[in-house]
């Protein structure tokens, strides 16, 4: 059957939100930080944290089996899982795997990527391309993040920015006049040390920048984070029409990755997209890595802010540092 299918879309779509809520004011009380700093300068009220000790592959299991029900299939259909994450239980198995044991997705092929917040966009170029070869027919995109886990809770400048979640796309064939349009794709890992989250190897600079006893934590450069970022998504964005032929007049909404209502305001104003064009939910969430984008998404839809035969632009940034997007013609 090799090569007949000549558009791959999202088929059905599952998320997963943990219940326990840390506001500003919650954070006022850990480190020395306001309710008004934190709104003024990011646009974050609150965001999602997995309770301690549990599993973060339990949210991707949740937002796994909803998308693969709302696609009308049943796990044994899905050939790949490809799941996103910076943040996996285990170095191994892969949250990949853990996920398909727990759905019974027997007969799927399983493995991680890392591309920070941009997993999500980077899985859904693999996606896309197995399905237009042939090679897989149903492809479950994961993206599961426990940021809350590799946060130092005593450094402002960090942990008043992430939340934790998880959001899941079943990507397979579509008619052919919808789907995914066009994909970009990219990374310069000369700015890799800008934004840092040591594993297995820690250099004295890495020490040096971690003020406290847990040294697997995230260190970023804000304010150099921040000037790519804006950089990235005008860059990724532009690139992205281009490849398609289409003009960001056409978009109906552009859902970007959610980190900074700053960045988004600034990188938007450059585009010409006014702000009534772009989807926005990280007052509630904060920045959940590869799960900004498919909750974006996803509620969005829910939201009836998306009907079929839309452009949709979804647009990202992150860790690596990466860009990615990808325009879609809505396909649901
Ligand atoms: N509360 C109060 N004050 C704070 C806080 C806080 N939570 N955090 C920093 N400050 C202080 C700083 O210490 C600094 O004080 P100083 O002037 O006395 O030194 C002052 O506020 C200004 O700091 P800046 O870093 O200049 O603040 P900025 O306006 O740049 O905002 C922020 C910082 C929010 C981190 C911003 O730079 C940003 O959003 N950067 C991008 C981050 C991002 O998007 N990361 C995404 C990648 S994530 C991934 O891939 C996993």
């Amino acid at each position: 059957m090799k090569g007949l299918v000549k558009r791959a879309g999202i088929l059905g779509m599952g998320t997963s939100i943990p219940q326990r809520v840390l506001t500003n004011h919650d954070l006022e009380k850990m480190v020395d930080t306001s309710d008004e700093w934190i709104r003024k300068r990011t646009g974050i009220v609150e965001r999602r944290l997995l309770d301690k000790g549990a599993p973060a592959f339990g949210m991707g299991v949740e937002a796994a089996r909803e998308a693969i029900a709302d696609a009308g299939l049943k796990p044994s259909d899905i050939d790949a899982i490809i799941t996103a994450t910076i943040s996996p239980d285990y170095l191994s198995p892969s949250m990949s795997c853990i996920i398909q044991s727990h759905i019974g997705a027997s007969e799927a092929a399983a493995f991680d990527i890392n591309a920070a917040c941009s997993g999500f966009v980077y899985a859904l170029g693999i996606a896309n391309q197995y399905v237009l070869s042939g090679c897989y027919r149903y492809i479950l995109v994961v993206s599961c993040e426990a940021i809350s886990r590799l946060v130092d809770w005593q450094d402002r400048n960090t942990c008043v920015l992430f939340g934790d979640g998880a959001g899941a796309a079943v990507v397979g064939p579509v008619d052919e006049d919808h789907g995914i349009l066009a994909l970009e794709l990219g990374a310069d890992g000369t700015l890799g040390h800008n934004l840092t989250i040591p594993c297995c190897y820690f250099t004295p600079d890495d020490l040096a920048k971690r003020a406290h006893e847990n040294k697997q934590v995230i260190w970023m450069d804000g304010s150099e984070v921040f000037k790519f970022a804006t950089r990235a998504l005008v860059y990724a964005a532009e690139r992205v029409m281009e490849k398609a032929g289409i003009t960001l007049d056409s978009v109906r909404l552009v859902v970007p990755h959610q980190a900074n209502i700053r960045i988004l305001e600034n990188a938007m104003k450059r585009l010409g997209v006014e702000m009534e064009r772009v989807y926005v939910n990280l007052d509630k969430y904060g920045n959940m890595s590869a799960v900004s984008i498919p909750v974006a998404l996803y509620e969005a839809f829910r939201e009836g802010r998306l009907q079929k035969g839309d452009y949709v632009l979804l647009v990202g940034f992150g860790g690596g540092l990466t860009w990615a997007s990808c325009l879609l013609k809505w396909n649901r």
